[in-house]
């Protein structure tokens, strides 16, 4: 941090994976920080410098912003009286049996944050809302503490890559009051450059907007990513019918720059806690709003998305000779995407699911998501390694691509499966390597041999 842009103090209300990864990148970034949050079990885990989920990285993080002393968490929201910026990082999962997202969480430390907020300080939402959500809330602000301003300032974390993404985002969005630091209200955007002062000095493109177009930009880049992803699982689909490749399709688009190679990864599809309750509480606002034609393609996107699961225990019973009952069947990985713990819809466990239901006999691995997999998914075989996975296997399934999986080798791994069939949900073994080990190799989107 510069001489000229002192330290601010900041509270981060809510400190779920958002809120604990940005408070403690707040301190790297020379602030003096308090986290908040309702969960003590949480704040204890945090204040002791362990971290409730895996994201590589966040440890080292974590320990030395404990250790600067800028950095401490507690249940009690008056440790964030005086700050000059809190931020709200709460979460805004799918509500129960609906499309749109629950806000409860959202009021919730609204409410709360309005009990310590001072005129001067600034409140910055950082969770994903239903566009139209900021200007509610900076109705409730002005009301109950005039001098006071709200600002929505969106996250863009990839969850694996939450430190980099947070201390190097690709841009920064602000979405600021009209009048923004005119007639000796509180300056927004001034305020935000403080914060990120280090960020901004990097050269970051900054966005300052609107309210409604800093909301909608999260949303709206969410429905791209779940868009180009169902993009090229719908070629899969079409490639499965032909006989066509669609990862060496995908390879050739991609050279195109305004195409890009990125995100046209074809497999299981997405899952996790953002992409799927974002398009879809995009696709409820939408109707809300008396827009809903507008993202009725969203709705194909979902059903693509699902169906490459419903796709995948087929190819399964296919290979098993056309009948799952008995079959013993491997899954490799159960986290929605490598490098995380995170089971919130994820397509393996899906997967794994189904395929257990209509009489398969499936044992699952994973390298982090064990401790989540026992205890959401308890019906679920879960085992320690690939090898045990695998022992005696019928069919082995790749459906999370960890490093580890990628790296396996065909030959020594092949000695302990019963038959020599692998499927690759993520098209990301090195399949020449598979079959000269002797392995009978299927992917969605691909050629048989
Ligand atoms: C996403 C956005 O990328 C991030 O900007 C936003 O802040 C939160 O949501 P995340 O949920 O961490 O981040 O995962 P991401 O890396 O985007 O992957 C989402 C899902 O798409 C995973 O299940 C992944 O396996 C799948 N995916 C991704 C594909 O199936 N194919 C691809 O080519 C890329």
């Amino acid at each position: 941090m510069s001489e000229r842009t002192p330290p601010l103090r900041i509270s981060v209300v809510g400190c779920g994976y958002l809120g604990a990864v940005h408070a403690a990148s707040m301190a790297e970034l020379g602030h003096e920080v308090v986290g908040v949050d309702t969960d003590a079990e949480k704040v204890e885990f945090l204040a002791a410098g362990r971290v409730p989920f895996f994201e590589p990285g966040f440890s080292d993080l974590l320990r030395r912003a404990l250790d600067s002393g800028r950095l401490t968490f507690t249940t009690d929201i008056a440790a964030a009286t005086g700050a000059a910026v809190h931020f709200l990082c709460v979460g805004t999962p799918q509500r129960r049996g609906e499309y749109a997202a629950d806000l409860t969480y959202v009021e919730a430390a609204t409410s709360s944050l309005l009990d310590v907020l001072g005129p001067g300080e600034l409140l910055v939402g950082k969770s994903t809302v239903p566009v139209g959500t900021a200007a509610r809330l900076a109705e409730r602000v002005a009301e109950r503490v005039p001098g006071a301003a709200l600002a929505w300032n969106p996250e863009f974390l990839r969850e694996g890559y939450a430190v980099q993404d947070t201390l190097h985002p690709d841009r920064l969005v602000y979405g600021v009051p009209a009048l923004s630091g005119l007639d000796g209200t509180v300056d927004a955007e001034a305020l935000l450059d403080r914060v990120y002062a280090t960020i901004v000095a990097e050269g970051t493109p900054k966005v300052v907007t609107d309210y409604a177009t800093a909301e909608m930009v999260k949303t709206a880049a969410n429905s791209f990513l779940a868009t180009k992803i169902s993009f090229i699982n719908a070629m899969a689909e079409l490639c499965e019918a032909t006989g066509a490749d669609v990862k060496q399709l995908a390879d050739a688009i991609g050279h195109d720059d305004r195409i890009g190679r990125k995100f046209l990864n074809a497999g299981l599809g997405f899952g996790g806690g953002c992409l799927p309750k974002d398009i879809r509480a995009f696709m409820a606002r939408a109707g809300e709003l008396g827009a809903d034609q507008a993202l009725t393609f969203l709705r194909e996107v979902d059903n693509i998305n699902m169906r490459r699961r419903i796709r995948m225990v087929e190819l399964a019973r296919q290979v098993c000779d056309g009948s799952l009952l008995g079959k013993r069947i491997a899954v490799l990985g159960a986290a929605f995407k490598p490098d995380s713990d995170d089971i919130r819809d994820s397509p393996a466990l899906n997967v794994a699911a189904q395929l257990q239901l209509q009489g398969a006999d499936v044992r699952v691995t994973d390298p982090a998501a064990g401790d989540n997999v026992r205890k959401h998914w308890g019906q679920l075989d879960f085992v320690a390694s690939p090898e045990e996975a695998a022992e005696n296997a019928d069919v082995v399934l790749l459906l999370t691509e960890w490093r580890q999986y990628r790296e396996l080798d065909p030959a020594t791994f092949g000695k302990v499966v019963r038959t020599r069939r692998v499927l690759d949900g993520r098209n990301a073994l090195d399949r020449e390597a598979w079959e000269a080990a002797g392995w009978a190799y299927r992917a969605l989107g691909r050629r048989n041999a």
